[in-house]
């Protein structure tokens, strides 16, 4: 993990840099593995179980391995009036996996989140940050085909 030490001089002196190291650490390989972890925690000299606090604490950062691909779904009432369930029945069939959860071939993850403001198109989701409104199951289908493809 030569990267990992490379963050580790980029953000090991600035204030507030353990935060700012996880999120070059998640950016890199998607989630922060458990030697990520522990190098962060040395080279910053805190207490491991501290440092796991701080990761698990802020819902974007995560501990387990994710996908190339994060989509997430948004669980706020416009959208979920507007027929989110069904948008999550599809992505759960189309993946084969339920909510939480990251396909075997480390493609896709799936998330719920808040509202992403796009409440002019519910239902929504964002894959990677991109949003896709107005979704029904046939939408869900092609845009998956889409990220499917070899890009
Ligand atoms: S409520 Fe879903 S995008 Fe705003």
């Amino acid at each position: 993990m030569d990267k990992l030490q490379a963050i580790v001089d980029q953000y090991q002196k600035v204030p507030g840099g353990l935060i700012e190291a996880f999120h070059a650490v998640q950016d890199e390989y998607a989630y922060i593995p458990e030697e990520a972890l522990r190098r962060l925690a040395k080279a910053f000299e805190v207490p491991l179980a501290r440092a796991y606090g701080i990761a698990s604490f802020y819902s974007y950062l995560s501990l387990k391995p994710r996908g190339q691909y994060i989509i997430r779904i948004c669980k706020s009432a416009p959208c979920h009036v507007k027929g989110a369930a069904e948008v999550v029945k599809t992505l759960e069939e189309e993946l084969a996996i339920r909510m939480g959860e990251t396909t075997p071939d480390q493609l896709f993850t799936l998330e719920f989140t808040e509202c992403v403001g796009v409440c002019a198109e519910t239902p929504v989701i964002t894959i990677n940050g991109e949003p896709y409104g107005d979704l029904t199951s046939a939408k869900v289908k092609e845009i998956l085909a889409q990220y499917r493809q070899p890009q």
